[in-house]
């Protein structure tokens, strides 16, 4: 009997995975990579990077959750019993992301409402540091952060109160909000970016292509990592939800809608945030290079400044903007969640309602250190490190596994095109077998290197030059735990035969 949860209609499908894809990394990652990799220039090795290696992984991510019918371990386990570890391994550095990608969103939300009242006055640096980092050093816990932890709770009441719902009624119903809202609101903002004075120089800025920098070798390793990062490939993600696909589904099509409209709203922040980037420069009559910036602090610190200056509605625009990295991080964070429900439900033939209860309460309580005075600390280790595991490692040894060791992906191939209208040709398999190990081997082997030029750089030799202590638990021992409690999930026992473990939607049967 078929009992496993579905997405009731194909665009509920298509808007969760979107809404999987495009998050932080969309609004804040992308146009400072593509600025600081060429400009104009870095599209042609990031568009590259999507055909090579972003859509035919997630078409091959989706292959893998339809035919399986599996969270990422149970797929895994069912390709090959000794790599279920590997769908683990994925699921817990999903669950590690989850803990503080959930403490960004509710720095998002504290600011949307500071929006109103400006309340980050006029040094924005001193008010974010002030607020959320209040510990001197790295590795002091502190006490809890009330503009922090307030949302905080908001946020994951959010998410489990959607993950309980279940796939139809939960995760798709909230993405058919989110998404349309977030493209409105997101046009909103940029339609006022670009007619800011000086948002010309600022577009100009971020358009202007250094084609020499298409010869360097780090350019095409940013690209790939952005378009790891931004389609959420190789973290559990894609094949948990793909495998709540109906038997009928397009799914090179789905894959190709996905990936071009993940990169379209990547062009579109950039857009909007050279835009207001343009206009601060204009504004402090310095160049627009001057004013570049990604992350935390062009979210954080260099918005709150331009809202600041804006000529009118300063309130409105600010709250829109956090609103949108709002959402845009909600519809993520339910995605990344999702892949440990999904685990916890097909191996211990769990309630979806007990899953949410066990994993999301768990990550909920962990995020709870992020909250404190010396949180940001910690989020940016586990950050750095789960990051470098999660793009090139995990991706190479997922496509190194299943196009080399398990050889699988003929049999994908014709599963694929069975379904779907585009037949997938000799790119793909070359693709995902020579082009993708390749580059992803040379990030891995570049990340190494770096990693050991910075003991000669630095004071410690260490990230950010962190205390010794402080990187091996914070981030080692993060990266390691991800890897070894995956080795133990793997091993423990299956509640049934994994082959007749179906999921059951029990909240929306009924
Ligand atoms: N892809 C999303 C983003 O761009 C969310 C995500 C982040 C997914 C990190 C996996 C890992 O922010």
């Amino acid at each position: 009997m078929e009992t496993r949860s579905q997405w009731g209609t194909r665009a509920g499908f298509i808007l969760a995975a979107v809404g999987s894809a495009v998050g932080l990394g969309n609004i804040w990652r992308f146009p400072a990579e593509a600025y600081a990799n060429g400009g104009g220039a870095f599209f042609i090795p990031y568009l590259f990077a999507l055909l090579t290696a972003g859509i035919p992984i997630l078409i091959l991510e989706f292959t893998m959750g339809h035919k399986y019918r599996g969270s990422a371990p149970l797929t895994y386990k069912k390709i090959n019993k000794g790599s279920e570890f590997i769908g683990w391994w994925q699921v817990l550095v999903a669950f590690v992301i989850s803990t503080y990608y959930a403490t960004i969103i509710a720095w998002a939300m504290s600011y949307s409402v500071f929006s109103f009242n400006l309340n980050w006055g006029a040094d924005t640096e001193s008010f974010f540091y002030g607020h959320i980092n209040i510990a001197e050093a790295e590795g002091q816990v502190g006490s809890f952060v009330p503009g922090v932890l307030i949302p905080l709770i908001i946020v994951w009441f959010i998410v489990l109160g959607v993950l309980f719902k279940g796939v139809k009624k939960g995760i798709e119903i909230a993405n058919r909000i989110f998404i349309p809202t977030l493209v409105v609101v997101f046009l909103i903002i940029v339609i006022r970016a670009v007619t800011l004075p000086g948002a010309a120089q600022g577009l100009e800025a971020f358009f202007a292509p250094d084609f020499s920098s298409i010869l360097s070798a780090d350019v095409w390793v940013a690209a790939y990592g952005q378009i790891f990062f931004s389609l959420s490939i190789a973290f559990a993600i894609m094949v948990t939800y793909s495998s709540y696909l109906p038997k009928k589904t397009d799914i090179t099509n789905n894959a190709f809608i996905v990936g071009f409209g993940n990169s379209s709203f990547e062009l579109l922040a950039g857009i909007g945030v050279f835009g207001v980037l343009g206009f601060m420069a204009a504004q402090a009559d310095v160049a627009v290079s001057d004013v570049v910036t990604g992350g935390v602090g062009l979210a954080f610190v260099v918005f709150p400044e331009i809202i600041n200056t804006l000529p009118g509605l300063n309130g409105l625009f600010g709250f829109l903007f956090f609103a949108s990295l709002v959402l845009a991080g909600l519809s993520s964070l339910i995605s990344i969640s999702e892949t440990y429900i999904s685990g916890l439900v097909d191996k211990f033939k769990i309630s979806r309602t007990k899953a949410v209860v066990f994993g999301g309460g768990l990550a909920a309580i962990i995020s709870l250190l992020y909250a404190t005075q010396g949180g940001l600390y910690f989020l940016d280790a586990a950050d750095y490190f789960i990051n470098q595991f999660g793009v090139a490692l995990l991706g190479l040894i997922e496509v190194i596994l299943i196009a080399w060791v398990f050889r699988k992906l003929k049999e994908l191939k014709t599963h694929a095109d069975d379904i779907s209208d585009i037949r997938l040709g000799s790119w793909w398999t070359f693709s995902l077998s020579v082009i993708t190990p390749i580059v992803l081997g040379y990030m891995m082997f570049d990340l190494f290197r770096q990693n050991l030029l910075r003991q000669f750089d630095t004071p410690t030799g260490n990230y950010e030059g962190y205390a010794d202590a402080f990187i091996l638990y914070g981030g080692w021992f993060v990266a390691l735990g991800a890897l070894v409690i995956g080795i133990v999930m793997a091993l423990t026992k299956w509640k049934e035969s994994p082959d007749s473990t179906e999921q059951s939607e029990t909240k929306e049967v009924k």
